[in-house]
């Protein structure tokens, strides 16, 4: 049984999560945010989540604030999810002539790393120039499993036979119903720590973006924000794809619409 969340202490959490990640927690979220820090309060034994705000509040606790932005964040993913994206990817790297230039792809709230895995297997498949897939999220945990890149088998119905075969290898014995990306893949996908609410670390640009199902958490000026950062990492003439439930309609921006939720940064037409 979690303990009972008064509304100032919600408040106090909501504040927090904004001010860091620009998720906007709504009232609705009060059960499931008892649930994942009742944890943290049985783990140091205290008695209420004001004593568990004032803990992450001390200057030392910066390893307990990071505890703290994991549980309030979502990160539910998995391969190939909105397989329409895939789809024009494959279309793209069809058409794309031969290159010695590096085509650069960034899943910018990678999670657990279903995203950039199902992106570099793709790549892979399809690129006929060098490559790299770089996944980021502000969720540290996340980003220790993605690294991993060892799921249950349950999570990988998506993957293609073809792919599974080429990418992925079986567990057996004690790690029956699970399964490993290969190493030569894992390899080349790097995985960094981005805090999309926070000015972006030196990255370069990339020809293609995956901002997908992590606009939902945020309001429209933190949406604004990401967006003109996003944007600026983005070279001329590159992709920019966004889950199929967002929008960027109430905000400023350059891009064009290609198709439904990619957006095309337009070529420099002035120098
Ligand atoms: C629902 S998952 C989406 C995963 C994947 N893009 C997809 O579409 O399946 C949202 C992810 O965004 C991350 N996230 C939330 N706020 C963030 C922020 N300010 N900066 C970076 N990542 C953030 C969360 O940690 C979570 O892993």
């Amino acid at each position: 049984m979690s303990l009972h969340i008064t509304d100032a202490e919600f408040a106090d959490f909501q504040d927090f999560v904004y001010q860091h990640a620009g998720i906007s927690m709504h009232e609705g979220k009060k059960a499931l945010i008892c649930a994942r820090l009742g944890r943290r309060l049985q783990h140091y034994q205290l008695h209420s989540y004001a004593q568990y705000f004032a803990l992450i509040q001390s200057p030392e606790a910066v390893a307990e604030r990071q505890v703290c932005i994991d549980l309030l964040t979502t990160n539910e993913t998995y391969f190939f999810r909105e397989p329409r994206h895939f789809e024009w990817l494959t279309q793209l790297l069809r058409g794309l002539p031969p290159s010695d230039q590096t085509l650069r792809v960034w899943s910018a709230a990678s999670s657990s790393g279903e995203e950039p895995y199902s992106l570099a297997m793709t790549l892979a498949e399809h690129c006929r120039q060098p490559w790299q897939v770089v996944g980021s999220d502000i969720s540290q945990r996340m980003l220790e499993r993605a690294r991993l890149g060892h799921y249950s088998m349950m999570r990988t119905r998506n993957i293609a036979p073809a792919f599974l075969k080429r990418y992925c290898l079986r567990g057996t014995g004690s790690q029956e119903g699970t399964l490993l990306i290969r190493k030569e893949l894992r390899e080349r996908v790097e995985f960094i720590q981005i805090n999309l609410n926070q000015t972006l670390p030196p990255l370069g640009q990339f020809d293609i973006i995956f901002l997908r199902n992590v606009m939902i958490y945020f309001d429209t000026p933190t949406k604004q924000a990401v967006i003109d950062r996003l944007v600026q990492q983005l070279r001329p003439g590159g992709h920019l794809c966004i889950g199929h439930s967002e929008s960027l309609n109430d905000l400023q921006h350059k891009l064009q619409l290609q198709a439904p939720s990619i957006f095309r940064k337009p070529l420099k037409t002035w120098t």
